[in-house]
C-alpha cells in the first residue's frame, strides 16, 4: 500500500524569507495530472477557493487560514516602514511595522480582506470558522507590530494545518469501529485526503477501517456535476489499494437492494444545531435510500463543520454554481441549447435520516449535538 495520503498535504504553509505562500493541490486537475499551485495574494485565494482549485470543508477552511496571513503580508509589504524584502522576515519581524498613524486603516482593511475572502463560498462553515480564528489573532496581536501580527497570523494557520490531519485520525479511529466487517461502504462525493489538509473524515473512516479489516471496500458515487467521486475519490483509494468501485449517482438503490451496502459514510459542509446536514448535492437522495432499505447512514466531520448558531438546515445558504456545470461534460455540450438549468452545490439531509455525525470526540446521534458540544 503506498499510503498516498501520508504522503501528500492538500495544502501547506510555505515558509520563505519573505514570510511564505499557500502550497495546494490543484484538484481541478485531478486524475489527469497530479500538480501543486502556489498562491500568494488574497485575490488569488479567493479565486482558487471560487474555482475549487481547493475544495472540500476543511481545506476551504484551512485555505481561508492561509489568505488572511498572504494579505497581512502584502499589506505589511505595501506600508512597512523598513524595506519588507530586506534581509529575513523571520529574523526582522518583531521589527518590522508600520507608521503609527496607518496602523488602525492596516486592520479595518485587514479585515475587509478578510470578509472578501469569507464570500468566495457561503455553504463550508470551516471557512468562516478558520477566518474567525484569524480574526481572533488580530484582535489580541493590534498593539504588537504589524509584522508579529502577520508572523502570529501565519504560526496560527499552520498550527490549523496540522490539527486537521489530528482531528481526521481522531474522526477515523472512531468511525471505524461502526464498520461491520468485510463491508461495502457508500460514500458520495469526496470527503478524502484532498477535501482536508490530509487522511479525510468520510475516507478517514474508509481508511481506518481498511487498516483493521482489508476485506472493506467502497462504492464511490460519480457526483455529478463536477464528478468529485468519480475523479478525486477514486484516484486517491486506487492510490492507496482500497478497493474501490465506481457507481453513477442513480445506482445506489441497486447496489443497497443487493446487498451489496452496509454502511453509508459521507463527509458534511454545515451541521446545523439539530443535526440537519449540508452536503454535496445527491447526499440527501442516498440517506432517503439507505432509510428505506434499514441501511446505517452516517456523517463525518470536524466539530468546526457544526454550526450551533443556526438552528436547521433551513438556515442554510446552498450555493448555485454556473449552469456550465450540468450543460457541459470534457468541454462538450450535452443537453439542448434552451434548456432550463438550476445547478445547487449542496442539499440538506434531514436529521431524521441520520444514524450518527462521527467528529473527533465521538460519534453523536444529531439530538445530542447542542447539548454535547456546546462549550
Ligand atoms: O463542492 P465541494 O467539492 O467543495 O464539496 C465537497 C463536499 O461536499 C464534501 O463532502 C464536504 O466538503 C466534506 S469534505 C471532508
Amino acid at each position: 500500500m503506498s499510503e498516498f495520503h501520508s504522503k501528500i498535504k492538500t495544502i501547506e504553509w510555505c515558509k520563505t524569507n519573505d514570510g511564505g505562500y499557500s502550497l495546494m493541490v490543484d484538484q481541478t486537475k485531478i486524475p489527469y495530472s497530479f500538480e501543486k499551485v502556489e498562491i500568494k495574494t488574497l485575490n488569488s485565494m479567493y479565486d482558487a477557493i471560487k474555482t475549487m482549485i481547493v475544495r472540500g470543508a476543511p481545506a476551504i477552511g484551512i485555505a481561508g487560514a492561509h489568505g488572511c496571513a498572504l494579505y497581512a503580508l502584502e499589506l505589511l509589504s505595501k506600508h512597512s516602514l523598513s524595506n519588507p524584502h530586506d534581509g529575513d522576515f523571520w529574523q526582522n519581524t518583531p521589527e518590522q511595522d508600520i507608521a503609527n498613524d496607518k496602523k488602525e486603516e492596516f486592520i479595518k482593511k485587514l479585515l475587509e480582506g478578510f470578509e472578501y475572502l469569507n464570500s468566495s463560498r457561503p455553504t463550508a462553515v470551516n471557512l468562516s470558522w478558520a477566518i474567525e480564528k484569524q480574526k481572533e489573532i488580530v484582535q489580541n496581536s493590534k498593539n504588537l507590530s504589524a509584522g508579529m501580527l502577520c508572523k502570529n497570523l501565519i504560526k496560527n494557520a499552520i498550527k490549523l494545518e496540522n490539527e486537521d490531519i489530528e482531528i481526521n485520525k481522531r474522526i477515523g479511529d472512531y468511525g471505524a469501529e461502526i464498520i461491520p466487517k468485510g463491508a461495502g461502504i457508500l460514500t458520495h462525493c469526496n470527503a478524502g485526503a484532498l477535501a482536508t489538509v490530509g487522511y479525510g473524515t468520510a475516507l478517514g473512516v474508509v481508511r481506518s477501517a481498511f487498516a483493521k479489516d482489508n476485506t472493506v471496500q467502497v462504492f464511490a458515487d460519480e457526483t455529478r456535476p463536477r464528478g468529485q467521486g468519480a475523479k478525486i475519490t477514486t484516484f486517491e483509494l486506487v492510490q492507496d489499494g482500497i478497493p474501490v468501485t465506481l457507481i453513477t449517482d442513480g445506482m445506489c438503490s441497486y447496489f443497497m437492494r443487493n446487498k451489496m451496502i452496509d454502511v453509508v459514510v459521507v463527509g458534511a459542509d454545515r451541521i446545523a444545531a439539530n443535526g440537519d446536514t449540508a452536503n454535496k448535492i445527491g447526499t440527501s437522495t442516498v440517506a432517503i435510500a439507505a432509510k428505506y432499505y434499514n441501511i446505517p447512514f452516517y456523517i463525518a466531520a470536524p466539530k468546526s463543520t457544526i454550526d450551533l448558531s443556526i438552528q436547521s438546515g433551513n438556515d442554510i445558504v446552498i450555493e448555485l454554481r454556473d449552469e456550465e456545470e450540468v450543460t457541459m461534460v470534457n468541454g462538450k455540450r450535452i443537453c439542448a441549447e434552451g434548456v432550463k438549468i438550476i445547478n445547487p452545490s449542496f442539499d440538506v439531509t434531514d436529521n431524521t435520516l441520520i444514524a450518527g455525525i462521527i467528529t473527533e470526540d465521538g460519534i453523536f446521534k444529531p439530538s445530542e449535538l447542542s447539548s454535547k458540544l456546546k462549550k
